[in-house]
């Protein structure tokens, strides 16, 4: 069974960078393959991976309810569209990925986002490990990620406004029942967090791993539109990113009991 690992966040802390380095570690560090699901409609995840799919599985859909693509005689409508949603997959060498493009247009096309459910988790079934980029917000998650999430990775930056954003995500999982298998903290473009805001986090029900620092690497593909995966092993980001992994792979700490009666 595929490993579903989200990024999610605030906007604009580095939510798509962490999910290219993530991608990045793990091509290196495990048996793949791997799938990439960029779940933000502002797709972004391709440029950091040097992916450039052809159509977003959105898009896909849109042609298909428009009746743009016509479909064979005889063959079932479902069936159809199952096909054509994998023209929407971008295959490279042990690493896919699929756009998930806009949202689903006013109306109920419920059964078309039934059929996308579908067709994510039966894809998630061909790979090692499932990496979800989201949007800013968290709204979107449960509609949006087929299958329960193993291991969530929230995004922060390193201010105290940052750190509230975090409390507030974590009501809205509970809220949405997301349930993930475990909730993870990074902080992004910071070397590390304040000993106060960490006094904070530590009461929170998540786990924080660790702070991934301004990289001048990361400023320079970005620039260049270089792939993120091309980084080198000694960039200070994805050697945070290393340890960050090996934490997240680490067996959970069990909490300790004064920590809980502190939350209660
Ligand atoms: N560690 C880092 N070092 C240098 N630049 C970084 C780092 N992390 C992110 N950036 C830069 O910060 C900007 C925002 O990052 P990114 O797009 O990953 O954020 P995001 O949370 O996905 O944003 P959005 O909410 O818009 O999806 C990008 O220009 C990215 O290159
Ligand atoms: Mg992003």
């Amino acid at each position: 069974m595929s490993r579903i690992l989200a990024v999610a966040g605030k906007g604009g802390t580095g939510k798509t960078t962490l999910a290219a380095l993530v991608l990045r570690h793990l091509l290196r560090a495990e048996k793949g393959p791997f799938l990439a699901v960029d779940a933000d409609p502002d797709a972004n995840l391709g440029v950091m991976l040097g992916a450039r799919p052809e159509k977003s599985v959105g898009q896909v859909l849109q042609d298909f309810l428009e009746q743009k693509l016509s479909i064979p005689q005889g063959m079932p409508k479902q069936q159809w569209l199952e096909l054509q949603l994998n023209t929407a997959i971008y295959e490279s060498k042990g690493l896919d990925l699929v756009e998930m493009g806009r949202p689903e247009g006013p109306g109920c096309y419920c059964s078309a986002n039934a059929v996308l459910r579908d067709f994510l988790e039966r894809l998630s079934e061909n790979y090692q490990a499932v990496v979800v980029d989201n949007e800013a917000g968290m709204e979107h998650l449960s509609r949006r990620t087929a299958g329960k999430i193993d291991q969530l990775f929230m995004v922060s930056d390193a201010s105290a406004k940052g750190i509230r954003t975090v409390l507030s995500l974590l009501e809205l999982i509970d809220e949405l029942k997301l349930n993930p298998g475990r909730k993870f903290l990074v902080v992004c473009r910071a070397e590390k967090l304040d000993p106060r805001l960490e006094a904070q986090v530590a009461k929170l029900d998540v786990e924080y791993l660790g702070a991934v620092p301004q990289d001048p690497n990361i400023v320079e593909s970005d620039l260049s539109e270089r792939s993120l995966l091309e980084l080198p092993g000694d960039s200070p980001a994805v050697r945070a990113v290393a340890e960050i992994m090996a934490a997240a792979q680490a067996p959970a700490q069990v909490e300790p009991v004064a920590k809980v009666m502190e939350r209660r």
